[in-house]
């Protein structure tokens, strides 16, 4: 391994998913786990000893910034924690991925971003539905359409959580419908302007918020994306990625939400289109964040960027509340408000009134076949 700078990478919430993200570190021959932490009694200890690992594990994000190594955090804590955990790391100068959300609300985003910037401190979120051969193999097919102007996705799904989502408000738009914004931010590589959303409580729904949604959001240039989801749709499910298809110009594509991907222009047979062999899911996350660190190109997730598709949340939930049409313009607005009076001290204000959101393109080509690979 002599030239492989080896980075220790602090993992904060050792939960589900934050076992998943130490497998992911241990996959990588160039990071290390320098210590897990954990706000309940025992939880990094055992994610650590399940795995017969001698790392040390704390309770507390701050005693583990102080005591041990950290070249990168990765933020795997509930959402709610997710602001004070990649706060203090920005603080300390340590960089920050993050599940997703990258914060609840879109204005505890701006005061991480504006901190991110002030600090010069990368604060990333891992979506990890961008991240797949499918997803890509549709991205280009679409771009070699001519780009499409209609984008639409239907997810159904009938998960039996049990838990935390079955009581909470909006669960399928805050808890999953994210993933599949900001899979649209990336197929059409363009930022959302405004969207009309009708959230609703089928008869038989199991939840108490509104499990299914139906969507339109309006694109710049005029492209629309529409969304129909549920998530109490027993029978006939779509994959977790949905089921999506785009039109352009010179044809149209879809994609089952796995394999299958297809393309047919106005003269052609439908074509079935072959998958890159990149990295998908955390370990291109993990990828991407890497490569940034070492210099490169900043990530999809970056927080500038991001902040979008959590804004996208943000406006459709505002819609099925106010029944109208919202500008994602008055979303930012409206929170860039809210950071302001939520700041912590005059330099934290200061910091926050500079950051304005920047249009952060996904990527620069989508029909290049290495841009996404490890
Ligand atoms: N990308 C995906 O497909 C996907 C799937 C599942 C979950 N997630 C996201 O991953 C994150 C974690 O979800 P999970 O299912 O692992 O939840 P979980 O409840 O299983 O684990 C979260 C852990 O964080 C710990 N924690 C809470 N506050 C903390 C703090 N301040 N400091 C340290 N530890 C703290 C909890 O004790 C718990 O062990 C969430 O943001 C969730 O939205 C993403």
């Amino acid at each position: 391994m002599s030239g492989t700078r080896v980075r220790d990478v602090l993992l904060v919430g050792a939960g589900g998913m934050g076992r998943a993200w130490l497998d992911a570190v241990d996959r990588r021959a160039d990071l290390r786990i320098a210590a897990v932490v954990d706000v309940a009694d025992g939880a990094a200890r055992t994610a650590v000893d399940e795995r017969s690992w001698d790392a040390p594990t704390f309770t507390s994000v701050d005693d583990a910034l102080n005591a041990a190594s950290a070249d990168m955090l990765l933020n795997v804590t509930i959402p709610e924690a997710h602001f004070a955990v990649s706060a203090a790391a920005v603080r300390a100068g340590v960089p920050v991925l993050s599940e997703k959300p990258i914060t609840p609300t879109v204005s505890e985003a701006i005061r991480l971003a504006a901190l991110s910037r002030a600090a010069g401190v990368l604060v990333a979120t891992s979506q990890s539905r961008r991240h797949s051969r499918g997803i890509r193999a549709f991205r280009r097919a679409l771009a070699d359409a001519g780009g499409a102007e209609q984008l639409g996705t239907v997810f159904f799904q009938n998960p039996r959580f049990g838990g935390f989502r079955d009581r909470m408000p909006h669960p399928l738009l805050v808890d999953m419908a994210i993933h599949s914004f900001d899979q649209a931010r990336f197929l059409l590589d363009r930022e959302p302007v405004s969207v009309y959303c009708e959230e609703f409580h089928p008869s038989w729904s199991w939840y108490d918020g509104g499990a299914a949604a139906e969507a339109v959001f309006q694109f710049e240039g005029g492209a629309r994306f529409s969304y129909s989801g549920s998530w109490c749709a027993d029978g006939l499910t779509t994959s977790w990625n949905g089921s999506w298809r785009g039109s352009a110009a010179h044809g149209s594509a879809d994609w089952d939400g796995e394999a299958g991907v297809r393309t047919q222009d106005r003269e052609g047979e439908p074509v079935a289109l072959a998958l890159d062999a990149g990295l998908e899911g955390l370990d291109a996350a993990l990828d991407e964040f890497v490569v940034a660190l070492e210099g490169g190109q900043r990530p999809s997730g970056e927080i500038d960027s991001n902040i979008r598709s959590l804004a996208m949340v943000e406006a459709a939930v505002a819609s099925a509340e106010s029944g109208r049409r919202v500008l994602l313009d008055d979303v930012f607005a409206a929170a860039l408000a809210a950071a302001l009076s939520a700041a912590e001290g005059d330099e934290e204000r200061r910091t926050i009134a500079d950051w304005t959101p920047t249009v952060n393109r996904t990527a620069s080509d989508p029909r290049s076949l290495t841009e996404e690979q490890a």
